[in-house]
């Protein structure tokens, strides 16, 4: 089975480029992004329900520990699919947004996470993107690329995406958040965000989707760029 592997930071463009270049492929896409997303999503109502401010959580170990041991995650098409039900805008909201980096940090998480995407890519040919997908999810992956693109370029996309679902943010604290969330996932302890050796690098900046996803097919198909 074929695994193409794409990594880089929040909002450098990954998931638009993985998903396009799987549809022309006839592979299938697995978002690892929003695996992290759906547990911090249980995580938050967890919260929510004992009512824990975030001075006060100091079980959050325990908290997920239980979240994971009857985690069910499916994608349905574009669909993320929590304990059996659609939850695919919730898990995109800037609240989860603002708390995933922290839950990703968790070694108990990461291990039950990449469990289940080597599971995913047992019988198809998969195009999976991540942070950590051709550093410890797939080390062997036949084509590793990480994507790379300035944090206000990225912030001004994760706007427009984030408008889209009517949530109107400030460009300036959006880079900040960016930032933020670069520092806690290429310098947390477990499966940090570097870049593989044998991974490309591609920066997004000024490269159009149609540009990025013809660069990543040309590597596909010889090994080296057109
Ligand atoms: O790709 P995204 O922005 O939806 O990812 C959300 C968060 O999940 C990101 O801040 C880091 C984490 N993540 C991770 O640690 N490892 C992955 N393979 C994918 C995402």
């Amino acid at each position: 089975m074929v695994v193409i592997a794409i990594d880089g930071p929040a909002a450098s463009g990954k998931s638009t480029i993985a998903k396009k270049l799987a549809t022309e492929l006839g592979y299938t896409y697995i978002d690892s992004g929003a695996m992290y997303r759906a547990v911090t999503l249980e995580y938050l109502r967890h919260c929510e329900e004992l009512n824990a401010t975030k001075q006060s959580r100091g079980n959050d170990e325990a908290i997920l520990q239980s979240i994971l041991n009857d985690f069910q995650f499916d994608f349905d098409g574009d669909d993320v699919i929590i304990n059996g039900q659609d939850r695919s805008p919730d898990i995109r909201t800037n609240l989860v947004s603002q708390n995933v980096s922290y839950i990703a940090s968790f070694k108990t998480v990461r291990e039950k996470l990449v469990e289940l995407q080597r599971q995913m890519s047992q019988s198809k040919d998969i195009v999976m993107d991540g942070r950590d997908i051709g550093t410890v999810v797939f080390p062997d992956a036949d084509l590793k690329i990480f994507m790379v693109a300035s944090a206000q370029v990225r912030a001004e996309r994760r706007a427009a995406q984030l408008k889209t679902q009517g949530e109107e943010v400030d460009i300036e604290q959006l880079v900040k958040e960016i930032e933020k969330r670069d520092e806690i996932d290429s310098q947390r302890e477990h499966s940090p965000l570097v870049k593989a050796d044998d991974a490309i690098e591609i920066c997004t900046d000024d490269l159009s989707i149609e540009e990025v996803t013809k660069v990543i097919k040309s590597y596909c198909r010889t090994g080296e760029p057109l």
